[in-house]
């Protein structure tokens, strides 16, 4: 008796050290399809129940940090740590809106993110003028485009497209127009946009309205037609608070921290289960099979954030309360936004100079050898990777593509359990967890913070990007990659 102990003891120890080392092959077979929907059936449960929606200032997305808090915080508290940061932003939202036209009928209308009210009860009862279509520049978004247009007490037709519609939105306020009747470049649904918090006070009211009654009050116009038209928006605008969970294994060395974020909020015009449920999901699944181990040498930390669809908001809050200190220990970030697009294109970040040439490539590597056409492509300034890399830290991530041919329900009502692909969220969620894991266990060729990227006002910059969002704005609207956010704005 006396010596089996030593030898149980001896035995249980061989046997947890075996069972314990982490290896990429473990934590890709522990993550499966079914858990991966458990999480996107519950967020979309979570959306139906609390107005179709999980985005920013409103009670779904509390209920979707309190079911990410059930896992990390409560059940997972052995493994992680894990805290909220806790932030204010503007939150707009349309309580109501409706135009009405020229026949008396009622109009189906979208509003878009940071929309401005009109007087109310009645709204604005106008005429309504046209504007040129300019399909390569996009219309009404230039001065010249404007040239010999009075629309001074007019409520002025615009087509959607191309460039910014906040750029279409202040031209028709300095040309005197009352407000826009924007009408959508393609057929179907409007889809949500941002008009983005920095514009507030410098837009006049829009109403989005379906292509073809565009195209029918547009030729009415030019056939010499008086149109009257009503539009009606009752927005209301406040501070308020938001939040990123923030969680990570108490192993590793918390001098080498691999990251993985993924955004919590939805847009509020739906459930936003591929956008961004499927990531949400995939991290909570990574983390689960973390969990198991004890021997992880380089820390690992996940980041559900907020406000991600209101201008990356958690995410530049969070980079931006960064000390030096704190930034040269993150030494590798993944985005994992909308990776579960139903007609996927497997796009990996990587840009020359970035030094997230190791990350990419191993996410690169793994879809292709499971018969993915993967393939690299820059980073936008679409999510939230900006503020890491305008730190210098090495990055990379996967997205599967938003709007159409990868997703026709980006942004829109029907991004349910429905709008997801299985397959390519399990095999993308099961890539961000070998990435993970191999970075977790050696973070050998991953250069450290490359500091001279850094512009020394960078920081500054990333603080004035809460605020002003000019260079998002400006990036986006001359992206020519397929970056999601430069359609949020368009
Ligand atoms: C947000 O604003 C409210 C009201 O001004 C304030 O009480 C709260 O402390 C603020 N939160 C943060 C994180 O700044
Ligand atoms: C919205 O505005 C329209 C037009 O003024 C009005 O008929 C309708 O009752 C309003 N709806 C709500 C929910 O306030
Ligand atoms: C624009 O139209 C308004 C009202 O129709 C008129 O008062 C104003 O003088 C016009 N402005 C110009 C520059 O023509
Ligand atoms: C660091 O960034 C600068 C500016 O983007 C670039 O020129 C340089 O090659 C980078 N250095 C490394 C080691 O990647
Ligand atoms: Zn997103």
């Amino acid at each position: 008796m006396k010596s089996a102990v030593p030898l149980a003891i001896a035995l249980l120890a061989s046997q947890t050290s075996s069972t314990d080392l982490l290896s990429p092959e473990k934590i890709e077979a522990e993550i499966n399809t079914i858990n991966l929907q458990r999480n996107l059936w519950n967020l979309n449960h979570i959306a139906n129940g609390n107005g179709g929606n999980r985005a920013f200032g409103l009670p779904g997305y509390k209920a979707s940090s309190d079911y990410i808090l059930e896992r990390v915080q409560e059940r997972f508290a052995n493994e992680f740590d894990t805290s909220l940061q806790y932030f204010n932003h503007t939150f707009e939202q349309t309580r109501n809106i409706s135009v009405t036209g020229p026949d008396g009928e009622d109009v189906l209308v979208k509003t878009l993110l940071y929309n401005s009210p009109t007087p109310l009860p009645g709204g604005i009862t106008a005429q309504l003028i046209d504007t040129p279509v300019d399909d390569s520049r996009g219309s009404a978004c230039f001065e010249d485009q404007w040239t010999g247009i009075n629309a001074s007490g007019k409520l002025a037709l615009v087509k959607r497209g191309t460039c910014a519609i906040a750029d279409k939105l202040k031209l028709a306020k300095g040309h005197g127009a009352l407000g826009v009747i924007l009408w959508n470049n393609i057929a179907g649904e409007p889809a949500s946009a941002t008009l983005s918090a920095a514009n507030i006070g410098l837009l006049v009211p829009v109403g989005v309205i379906q292509q073809d009654v565009g195209q029918v009050w547009s030729a009415r116009l030019s056939a010499g037609e008086e149109l009257v038209v009503n539009l009606l928006v009752d927005a209301i605008f406040e501070q308020r608070e938001s939040w990123n969970i923030i969680t990570e294994t108490k192993a590793g060395d918390p001098n080498n921290v691999v990251f993985l974020g993924a955004h919590l909020d939805s847009v509020q015009a739906g459930p936003g289960i591929n956008d961004d449920g499927s990531g949400t999901s995939a991290l909570l699944e990574i983390a689960s099979a973390f969990r198991h181990y004890k021997n992880i040498p380089n820390k690992v930390r996940f980041a559900w954030w907020g406000a991600e669809e209101s201008g990356l908001i958690g995410s530049l809050h969070y980079t931006s309360s960064l000390t030096e200190v704190e930034a040269d220990k993150i030494r590798f970030y993944l985005n994992y936004d909308m990776i579960g697009s139903p007609f996927p294109i497997y796009t990996i970040y990587k840009n020359d100079g970035q030094g997230g040439d190791v990350g990419a490539q191993a996410l690169l590597d793994y879809l292709v050898a499971a018969g993915k056409p993967a393939y690299y492509g820059s980073f936008g300034s679409s999510s939230d990777y900006v503020g890491f890399l305008q730190l210098g830290i090495p990055a990379s991530g996967i997205f599967t593509g938003a709007g159409a041919p990868a997703d026709f329900c980006y942004h829109l009502s029907c991004d349910t359990t429905a709008n997801i692909n299985e397959e390519s969220l399990t095999i993308n969620a099961k890539a961000a967890g070998v990435v993970a894991a191999k970075l977790a266990l050696s973070l050998d060729g991953v250069p450290p913070r490359n500091k001279t990227s850094v512009n020394p006002r960078s920081r500054m910059q990333i603080r004035a990007m809460l605020t002003m969002w000019n260079v998002v704005t400006e990036d986006a609207a001359h992206a020519h990659s397929c970056s999601h956010k430069s359609q949020n704005i368009v």
